[in-house]
């Protein structure tokens, strides 16, 4: 994913702002729970791909390390309906029902359809392992800072 032109304006980041529900409570079986976003009216979804990221909590302003999938599900699902994943690195918690904000930093790879769960399973652990070193680098940094700079600019002083 591109970084912002011009002055990196935080606003200018590739971001999606949606309210976390139940999927189809495949993940944690799969041993890699994901916060289901459904994403609000300003927000439009980014094309299907897997994807390295930050998730910040509204309620909480904490700021999570994620690797995030948009995408069909094809491996499980025959329909067209597009779900937007986020698998938080360091969050056991469940989120169901808050406000977040995915911040976008890296474009992983395209969807697949897995041949088998244990397929997909694999290359979801490489994407994380990816996604970490990209969240570790000073773009992802950036990113971060950027995603915290906008949240607090939305906080009305008392
Ligand atoms: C990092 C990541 C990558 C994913 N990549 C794919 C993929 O390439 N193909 C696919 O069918 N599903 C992919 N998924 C989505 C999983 O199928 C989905 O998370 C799982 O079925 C659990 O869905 P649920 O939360 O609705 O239960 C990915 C999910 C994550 C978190």
């Amino acid at each position: 994913m591109p970084e912002t032109s011009g002055s990196g304006a935080p606003a200018a980041r590739p971001h999606l702002t949606g309210t976390v529900v139940h999927g189809a409570g495949r993940g944690h079986g799969l041993g890699f729970p994901t916060a289901n976003i459904a994403a609000g009216p300003d927000s439009p979804v980014p094309p299907a791909a897997v994807y390295s990221g930050w998730v910040v909590r509204h309620r909480t302003g904490a700021v999570h390390p994620a690797t995030i999938s948009v995408g069909s599900n094809p491996t499980f699902c025959d329909t067209a309906e597009v779900h937007v994943e986020a698998y938080c690195h360091d969050l056991a918690e469940d989120v169901y029902g808050e406000p977040v904000t995915v911040w976008f930093a890296e474009r992983l790879r395209d969807t697949v359809k897995f041949p088998s769960p244990a397929a997909l399973v694999r290359a979801v652990r490489e994407d994380v392992r990816r996604s970490e070193a990209v969240l570790a680098s000073d773009h992802g940094r950036r990113v971060r800072d950027d995603a915290l700079a906008a949240h607090r600019s939305t906080i009305t002083a008392p």
